[in-house]
């Protein structure tokens, strides 16, 4: 036997047992004839106490250890002269008896402590060793519990989880796929499943009634700190269900999940519609913990002379609650946050409310006080408030736009505690959005997503105007879930398809499968997925998705550990009949 006890486990109520333990090193401190080691496994540390005066050989080899060294210690559990309150073995030690080496270890690159010396880079490189720590070891565990957490709940509401395929075929819409070349068919290609949407729907028409699956989805995607190359979905179809049947279903399962990992009993979710989600906050996925919602202007400030918001379609504004105290050069360089390309404004224009409630803006040369305090009360501001205002000629950008300011406000504020969650459903979504890349209607949610019924009339005359059955979770601004009711009438997902423009013959070609499929009794369907990564992250309180995925890719897509992508053997490449172009020729 390797061990009797682990790292973590030795207390007060176990002095003078004889223990065997297993771990690696995490330090080593010399003090006089003493050499004190902490011993680190997944669950905990323990100290080791060699003393020079009992056993001098003994003492010596410990002392010729080092960080990470892999050893196997015997020894007797005593009380410690001085406990360390912040370990839970901090009341004993162990006065080591026998020590074996079971492997030696090179200087890590980077200290395995919660506070590390090594950079991203560095840590991705030796991405084994950077799970030793704490933190992300933490965050791993939590995944874990979640997913087990995710199974309870859905097994007792009756859900089957089923494995889907990984090599599936490419469909259009969507980000890109991964592709897969076919060496028996070749020139061929499998794509990897961006989700297992088609497959669910099929399983719907099979009558599994209530499928769930935790499965890896692939999308070849600009990455940012929510998105990964490959990540995981919670995702679940349902039978003879219609929207709010979904939104109750996952709701619960959300509540369950808050009591149970983050023992928060969570309220009812408030629903917006995605209309009001773009008026207000410009986001389609708004972090309500807090207020600052926009206030539209244009009745207000337009035609007084001021030749920007003159020319403007769109004037809105925030108030920032206290921040009037902000000096020019914090207005300066909130101005030079909005210009950056990323965010794109001209330029921004602020109104401070002056302790006598008077206004006091960088446009006071256009506007008499009386039209500033119609701006005031249309904001409800108070004395020491500070209200930001942009414009533009695009309603939607100029909206996005606010939304940036406004979260960048939220967070020199103080108001985006990560403790602290606001969940809600964003439904209504419409149906399509138009691609200025592509000069066509695209689907917002995805092909399959049904028109609301009374808006179906409008699929032929006025396409845009449509609302779709389909909802978000949003919690803290973060997308974490998505999905919709869907067609399951072969005839209206036929006339959708030729309205995102494919003619009868490449829907044919593309998605006869499922068409077909749903002339064989197809019942009425709708589901949803969560992305786990970005809800395990939501709990923990990451920046990025990428610490609570053992391996991650990098912002270039790369696994740098792996070295992955990297290039195939000439004969891999003969086998599956590809010729690799060199771009540089
Ligand atoms: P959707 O595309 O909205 O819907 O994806 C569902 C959820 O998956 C997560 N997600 C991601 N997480 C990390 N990295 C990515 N690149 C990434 N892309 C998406 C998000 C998102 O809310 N088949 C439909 C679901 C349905 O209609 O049932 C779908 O995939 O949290």
């Amino acid at each position: 036997m390797y061990r009797t006890t682990t790292c973590g486990e030795l207390r007060l109520a176990h002095l003078g047992q004889t223990v065997t333990l297993a771990g690696w090193v995490q330090r080593i401190r010399k003090m006089g004839g003493m050499t004190f080691i902490d011993l680190r496994d997944r669950y905990g540390m323990t100290q080791l106490v060699f003393n020079q005066e009992v056993d001098a050989d003994l003492c010596e080899r410990a002392n010729r250890l080092g960080r990470e060294y892999v050893l196997q210690v015997t020894g007797k559990v005593e009380e410690r002269s001085s406990k360390n309150s912040h370990m839970p073995t901090g009341d004993i030690e162990i006065i080591v008896s026998t020590l074996t080496i079971l492997n030696e270890a090179l200087t890590p690159p980077f200290t395995i402590e919660d506070e590390t010396d090594g950079g991203d880079d560095i840590r991705m490189k030796y991405r084994y060793l950077d799970l030793r720590r704490n933190s992300v070891r933490a965050n791993l565990e939590l995944r874990h519990k979640m997913t087990i957490e995710v199974r309870q709940y859905l097994d007792a509401q009756g859900f089957l989880e089923v494995e889907t395929p990984v090599l599936v075929n490419s469909t259009p819409e969507g980000a890109r796929d991964f592709v897969v070349p076919s060496r028996m068919n070749p020139g061929q290609f499998y794509a990897l499943p961006q989700s297992p949407q088609t497959l669910k729907q099929l399983l719907m028409v099979s009558g599994f009634d209530r499928y769930f699956q935790i499965v890896k989805c692939f999308r070849d995607e600009d990455l940012r700190a929510d998105r990964q190359p490959e990540f995981t979905q919670i995702d679940c179809e349902m039978s003879f269900v219609d929207q709010e049947d979904i939104l109750n279903m996952f709701e619960g399962m959300s509540r369950h999940l808050f009591k149970k990992i983050k023992g928060i009993d969570l309220p009812t979710l408030p629903r917006m519609t995605w209309h009001d989600a773009m008026k207000f906050y410009g986001s389609d996925k708004p972090d309500t913990r807090f207020d600052m919602k926009f206030v539209e202007l244009m009745g207000i400030l337009k035609g007084h002379g001021f030749s920007v918001f003159d020319e403007a379609t769109y004037i809105g504004g925030i108030c920032a609650k206290g921040a009037a105290t902000y000096t020019r050069k914090q207005l300066d360089t909130l101005t030079d946050f909005v210009k950056r390309p990323q965010i794109g404004a001209k330029g921004l224009v602020y109104a401070r409310v002056e302790a006598d409630g008077s206004i006091k803006s960088s446009v006071d040369k256009f506007y008499t006080q009386e039209v500033l305090q119609q701006m005031k009360a249309a904001f409800n501001a108070e004395v020491g408030d500070l209200i930001l205002i942009l414009s533009g000629s695009d309603v939607n950008k100029t909206r996005k736009q606010l939304s940036e300011l406004r979260l960048e406000m939220g967070s020199q504020l103080g108001l985006r505690d990560k403790n602290k969650y606001s969940c809600l459903w964003i439904v209504d979504f419409p149906m399509y959005e138009w691609s200025d890349e592509e000069n066509r209607l695209m689907a917002m949610h995805h092909p399959f997503t049904s028109p609301k019924p009374e808006d179906i009339h409008l699929l032929d005359t006025a396409p845009a105007s449509v609302r779709a059955n389909a909802y978000d979770m949003v919690i803290n601004g973060v997308e974490v879930g998505g999905g919709s009711i869907r067609i399951h009438d072969a005839k209206l997902q036929a006339k959708v398809f030729e309205i995102l423009g494919f003619t009868p013959e490449e829907a044919q070609n593309k998605f006869g499968f499922l068409m077909n499929a749903f002339k064989y009794g197809a019942p009425p369907h709708g589901g949803l997925a969560y992305g786990l990564d970005r809800f395990v992250s939501l709990f923990v309180g990451l920046d990025s998705i990428r610490d609570c995925i053992a391996f991650p890719k990098n912002n270039q897509g790369r696994d740098v550990m792996l070295n992955a992508p990297g290039l195939i053997d000439q004969v891999q490449l003969d086998e599956l009949g590809l010729k690799v172009v060199d771009k540089e020729k």
